[in-house]
């Protein structure tokens, strides 16, 4: 009888690097009142760092800070902005100055998402979602960029895998996330001579986020832990992990990459997305879907 082989487990990030790396160090990060921004701006906490994040909602945005404060010791506080909006994203980036005097590590991490087929989208439909991640992270990058250039400090940008591969109902996230990937890349030749590195990291299938919840079909996700390599999804330590590596001075000749977070996953020559099975459905093949887990 053969036994199956556990997969690695998810660790943190606490158990291989020192606490204190990030002492001293600010960090301002986008889409930072949930998900994996939040992740991420936790593990960063919690070896030294300050933090201010940026979200729509200011109920769940006072709320996220004094969690991540309480959960690290470290300060933690909110700024209310809309990514589509220059404005005020520059009134966050005062805030942080005005808050903690600097800015270190930057965040690009707002992102909308739902399922939809091209034939479903509107054209406001495609242009909500590449509004908020391409021109939010370029507008997140023009309001931090003078003050990181100051610090000679540090970007990660949250992409994806899905655009690696033609993944049904996600032209408006694949069109936008190339568009990231590539403002990325720019910006690490563009700032490298200043000292300002510039990485992305494009996660995969990670559990427990409102992306992976919206978008796995119902019934799918046994289906989706198979095709990954190291045979579990992420955790929501995974891609902190590697977003305390990027910041760390253990990258400082790092810059200009994107690094899948995914398990190996595009690597198994498919998207970590099922085909829905409205695709193959005629009278389905316009609509959008509200998945649930
Ligand atoms: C088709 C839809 C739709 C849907 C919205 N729209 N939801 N079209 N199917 N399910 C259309 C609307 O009809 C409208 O077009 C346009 O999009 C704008 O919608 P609004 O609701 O007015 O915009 P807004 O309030 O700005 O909200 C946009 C949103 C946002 C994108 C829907 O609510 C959102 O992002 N929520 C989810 C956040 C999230 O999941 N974040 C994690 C992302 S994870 P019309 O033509 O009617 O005006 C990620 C990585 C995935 O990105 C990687 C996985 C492996």
């Amino acid at each position: 009888m053969s036994v199956a082989i556990p997969p690695r487990p998810p660790i943190k990030s606490t158990e291989v690097f020192k606490k204190d790396i990030f002492e001293g160090k600010v960090l301002f990060c986008t889409g930072g009142p949930s998900g994996i921004c939040k992740a991420m701006t936790k593990s960063i906490m919690s070896h030294g760092a300050d933090a201010i994040i940026i979200g729509r909602k200011v109920d769940k945005g006072e709320a996220a800070a004094k969690e991540l404060s309480n959960a690290t010791g470290q300060r933690c506080v909110f700024a209310q902005a809309d990514v589509r909006e220059p404005e005020q994203l520059k009134a966050a980036a005062k805030k942080c100055i005005d808050t903690f005097g600097k800015i270190d590590f930057v965040i690009c991490g707002a992102a909308g998402n739902f399922l939809a087929p091209i034939s479903g989208l509107s054209e406001n439909a495609f242009a909500t979602v590449v509004r908020i991640d391409t021109l939010g992270t370029f507008n997140t990058i023009k309001a931090t960029l003078p003050h990181v250039r100051r610090t000679r400090g540090s970007y990660i940008h949250v992409s994806a895998t899905l655009h690696y591969y033609g993944t049904p109902y996600q032209a408006h996230v694949s069109a936008a996330k190339a568009g990231v990937d590539a403002l990325s890349n720019v910006l690490a030749v563009e700032e490298g001579p200043r000292g300002v590195r510039s990485n992305v990291i494009a996660p995969g299938p990670i559990l427990g986020t409102e992306g992976m919840d919206r978008l796995t079909p119902v019934g799918k996700k046994d289906a989706i832990t198979r095709s990954v390599p190291l045979q579990r999804q992420g955790g929501l330590d995974d891609v902190p992990n590697t977003a305390v590596f990027l910041f760390s001075e253990a990258a400082n000749w790092v810059t200009g990459q994107i690094i899948a977070v995914d398990g190996g996953a595009m690597h198994t020559n498919k998207g970590s997305l099922p085909y829905p099975d409205s695709v193959l459905d005629p009278e389905g093949a316009t609509k959008s879907i509200r998945a649930k887990m």
